[in-house]
């Protein structure tokens, strides 16, 4: 056998493809309604953005990236996540001059490596949106309303939003001193991975799962104790949104998301069922991270979910997509009728009827039985003696019913048949 795809990729096949085109398309009217604009940045970016904007400290940037050298010797990062991209952009096309808030969404493939398992790969699709030039909480609201109008629309209910404020640099430097100060002293409880944190990165302790390191954070304060007068006025007017959009949520007190550049919200949306993998999206406020990346200060919020997963949760609860996949006309040819049904199947398709026809010299009734698979509403039968006559037999797939109709009068029949109600959708 030849090659296989690389470890942590998978091809998307046709019968799945029809399942991403529906949400893909879900998805466009969501954000539409929503007002956001879709922004295309390339798969590779230059490894200094990702190292500044995500941070040096944190795993995606420590172990994750697939960094390499392009033939000039520039260092270059396949893209791990949309938003120090979209940020890039922003600064780069000077869209801070423009009327704030930029809103903008976009749907791609994300590069990770990590350690691939059920639903976690390491080229995966994350949908996303990125809202800058605004500090309204009623935008950190609105991240976390689009991702649930979603699966809202997709019948998925049973979802636990979970959401926490990390603060600003200021009150959050005041609680990683505490954190410090505080866990310091428990350090051998702690795993190797947050013992090398603490220092550098205490508020990841914060999510690890390691039971020890559970056993060390018993009775820790909560970050919210910590908040300034904004910070927690904020978080506070983001949890009245949510309230009145009637998104339920919990507050997570250990969740504090594995990128440097958030401040004040962070959140969640967990499908439990997933098991380890269960975060379906994730986001929060990023207001330094611009300047951060040498332009203006400006705020911005933003979230991102992973297609996979939802598509391994819609599974979860036996989702199919509505459109059957059916097409419109099937032309079987029968004899010398090659260039007929060549012919007449482009002239339908031009016309938009989504035509198929059989390309081997397969028996009328192989024809009618890949018809059948299809799911054509109308199956052509183009015979010789009928072509002798510019004519074809028109089968109405449902009812059985049969006509024979002239070939120049093909697209004003099936219009009229279809206009009649005889749309053929099976039962
Ligand atoms: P993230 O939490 O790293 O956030 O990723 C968002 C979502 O992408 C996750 O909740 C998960 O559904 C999916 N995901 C992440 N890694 C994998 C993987 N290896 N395999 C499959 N799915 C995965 C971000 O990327 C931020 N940029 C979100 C954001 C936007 N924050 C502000 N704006």
């Amino acid at each position: 056998m030849l090659a296989k795809t690389p470890r942590g990729t998978e091809d998307i096949l046709p019968k799945q493809s029809r399942i991403w085109q529906y949400i893909e398309g879900q998805l466009a009217d969501i954000f539409s309604l929503f007002g956001y604009k879709e922004i295309r940045t390339p798969m590779f970016e230059e490894t200094e953005l990702f190292q500044r904007g995500i941070g040096e400290a944190t795993d995606i940037v420590e172990k994750e990236m697939y960094t390499f050298d392009d033939r000039a010797g520039r260092s270059l990062t396949l893209r791990p996540e949309g938003t120090a991209p979209v940020v890039r952009s922003y600064l780069q096309h000077k869209l801070y001059g423009e009327p704030q808030p930029v809103k903008v969404y976009y749907l791609g493939p994300m590069f990770r490596y990590e350690r691939p398992q059920a639903g976690r790969s390491r080229q995966f699709h994350q949908y996303g949106a990125e809202a800058l030039g605004t500090q309204d909480p009623a935008t950190d609201a609105e991240m976390i309303a689009i991702p649930v109008e979603l699966y809202h629309r997709l019948g998925l209910h049973a979802l636990q939003v979970e959401i926490n404020s990390i603060g600003c640099p200021e009150c959050r430097g005041e609680y990683r001193d505490y954190l410090i100060a505080t866990l310091e002293p428990r350090m051998e409880q702690l795993c190797s991975d947050c013992q090398r944190r603490l220092q550098r990165n205490p508020l990841r302790v914060l999510d690890c799962k390691n039971e020890t390191c559970n056993m060390a954070k018993v009775g820790l304060r909560p970050i919210v104790e910590f908040l300034c007068r904004e910070c927690s006025d904020h978080f506070g007017q983001v949890q009245a949104y949510l309230d009145l959009l009637r998104i339920p949520y919990v507050i997570n007190h250990n969740l504090v998301r594995g990128f440097d550049y958030y401040t004040k919200t962070v959140f969640e949306i967990i499908y439990s069922e997933l098991g380890a993998q269960s975060a379906i999206a994730g986001g929060g406020r990023y207001d330094g991270l611009i300047e951060e990346c040498g332009g203006p200060s400006v705020p911005a919020v933003g979230f991102a979910a992973g297609m996979e997963r939802l598509i391994l949760t819609l599974e979860h609860i036996g989702w199919e997509p509505p459109i059957a996949g059916a097409i419109d006309v099937f032309i079987a040819g029968v004899g010398e009728t090659r260039s007929a049904v060549v012919e007449l199947a482009f002239r339908l398709r031009r016309a938009g009827w989504a035509t198929e026809m059989d390309y081997g010299d397969r028996s009328l009734r192989a024809q009618m039985k890949a018809a059948h698979r299809l799911n054509a509403a109308w199956t052509i039968i183009v015979g010789e003696d009928e072509l002798r006559h510019a004519q074809a037999v028109v089968r109405h797939m449902a009812s059985g019913r049969q006509e024979l109709v002239p070939l120049a009068n093909m697209e004003v029949y099936l219009r009229k048949a279809k206009d009649t109600g005889c749309q053929g959708t099976k039962e």
